[in-house]
């Protein structure tokens, strides 16, 4: 199997998630919340900050020719129009060293996280969100974004709709927690990115986009532009069907239909959701399926499923900008990326237009609320020590990169090996 020419092949990683000390966020403030609703705080996370070079390195030795990161807006305007130059120029030496190991550097300016100054001011859920966000893509725009490959605005802009519910159960059991991080943002807990869905949350978001891809393509008129979506296999149980398309409008459709107008569609595809006939929509797997750390079904395939309901609805050209799997396994993980890439190769014989496949994430990092439990990477940190540990994970796919091609001894070897491995099978 293989890949069109020009594939993009690459990692990623979201600033907060890696950096380290990002304590003008607002999700730093979150953390330190007492209760909280975070496992434990970021901390230094993978001081990605001062070994990004090394982490560079380490991606383009594996073959990768593409590196996805955010830029920090908590970083670049701490305080309200007050621009860090030295943020700034940090991110221009990330790009730097992206195309000196050459590789493509690709930015997302928003992933998840926002100044707290901005929270304070009703964050996600205030009026002002689309014009401040406008403002400091601008800033940002004009100082880096013509040397990048391609420019994501936000990272995931339909997942408050998407986990909407869920955070509204959450919200609901904590009333102690949801009242600590009010205390600690000055603000809502809906201010903040995860818990901002709901009534009117679309409308900002979308023109949050519309404004930030105005701004990067006056600043870089050939950069390609779009958003970047949480997209999952979609599939109803008997009797589910309307809690399924209910779902789908709430959480996709308006978002296509944005998506329509960008140069490309960033797809993040991790499980499979089920909607039964109780109305609910879950990521309640069938019995017997394998669950990853994260608690969701482990399902690879789920990829071209989305890839193709994307591409359908659309016909916006595919950027895999997210999918991965958390286990300690890697042999579960090399066998992951290999089903998801078939997935992937079997849309794309079918006709649908995907550019690239980046996988969730170069380094173990902090997953948000669940701290540092989940391992999602291609590349081990020892938090005490900071040392980098590639994975045979890294190595399998910067060997498919580097064919550009699903195949070779090592694949097919692999797939024996791993065939028996689960990472947790639900009775
Ligand atoms: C996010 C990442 C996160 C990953 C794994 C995505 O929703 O963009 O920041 O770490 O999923 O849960």
């Amino acid at each position: 199997m293989s890949f069109p020419a020009n594939f993009v092949w690459g990692a990623a990683t979201a600033a907060h998630q890696v950096e380290g000390g990002n304590w003008a966020s607002d999700c730093w403030a979150l953390e330190h919340a007492k209760p909280s609703f975070f496992a434990e705080p970021s901390g230094e996370a993978c001081d990605h900050f001062a070994r990004y070079g090394d982490d560079l390195a380490i991606l383009a030795g594996l073959g990768l020719n593409a590196y996805r990161f955010s830029l920090e807006w908590a970083r670049i305007e701490p305080e309200e129009g007050a621009f860090s130059q030295n943020a700034l120029d940090h991110y221009k030496r990330v790009i730097d060293a992206c195309w000196s190991r050459g590789v493509q550097p690709i930015a997302t300016f928003h992933h998840f996280t926002n100044p707290r100054w901005v929270a304070r001011d009703g964050g996600w859920a205030g009026d002002r969100i689309a014009e401040r966000f406008a403002r400091y893509c601008e800033v940002a725009a004009d100082a880096l974004a013509d040397r990048l490959a391609y420019a994501c605005t936000i990272n995931e802009i339909n997942l408050p709709d998407a986990i909407g519910e869920l955070m509204a159960r959450v919200k609901g059991k904590h009333a102690d927690r949801t009242a600590a991080a009010a205390a600690a943002l000055g603000a809502p807990v809906e201010s903040f990115f995860l818990f901002a869905g709901g009534e009117g949350y679309a409308e900002r978001a979308l023109r949050a986009h519309t404004l930030a891809r105005e701004a990067i393509k006056s600043a870089a008129p050939h950069v390609p532009v779009g958003m970047t979506m949480s997209i999952q296999e979609c599939e109803a149980e008997p009797g589910g069907e309307a809690a399924l398309a209910a779902y789908k409008s709430l959480a996709y459709a308006r978002y296509y239909e944005v998506a329509k107008n960008d140069d490309f569609l960033g797809v993040q595809t991790y499980t499979r959701m089920r909607f039964g006939a109780d109305g609910k929509a879950s990521r309640r797997p069938p019995p017997g399926a394998e669950l990853t750390q994260m608690d969701y079904e482990y399902r690879p395939q789920a990829l071209g499923a989305a890839c193709r309901d994307a591409w359908a609805a659309t016909q916006t050209p595919i950027l895999v900008t997210e999918s991965g799997i958390a286990t300690q396994d890697d042999s579960r993980r090399r066998a992951f990326i290999r089903s998801a890439l078939e997935s992937v190769s079997a849309a794309l014989a079918d006709g649908v237009d995907i550019r690239g496949y980046i996988y969730w994430t170069l380094l173990d990092n902090y997953e948000w609320m669940s701290g540092y439990a989940p391992t999602f990477g291609l590349v081990g940190v020892d938090r005490r020590t900071m040392a980098r540990a590639i994975k045979p994970s890294a190595a399998m796919l910067g060997e498919i990169a580097r064919a550009s091609a699903l195949a070779g001894a090592a694949c097919v070897a692999e797939a024996v090996v791993s065939s028996g491995a689960a990472v947790g099978v639900r009775e």
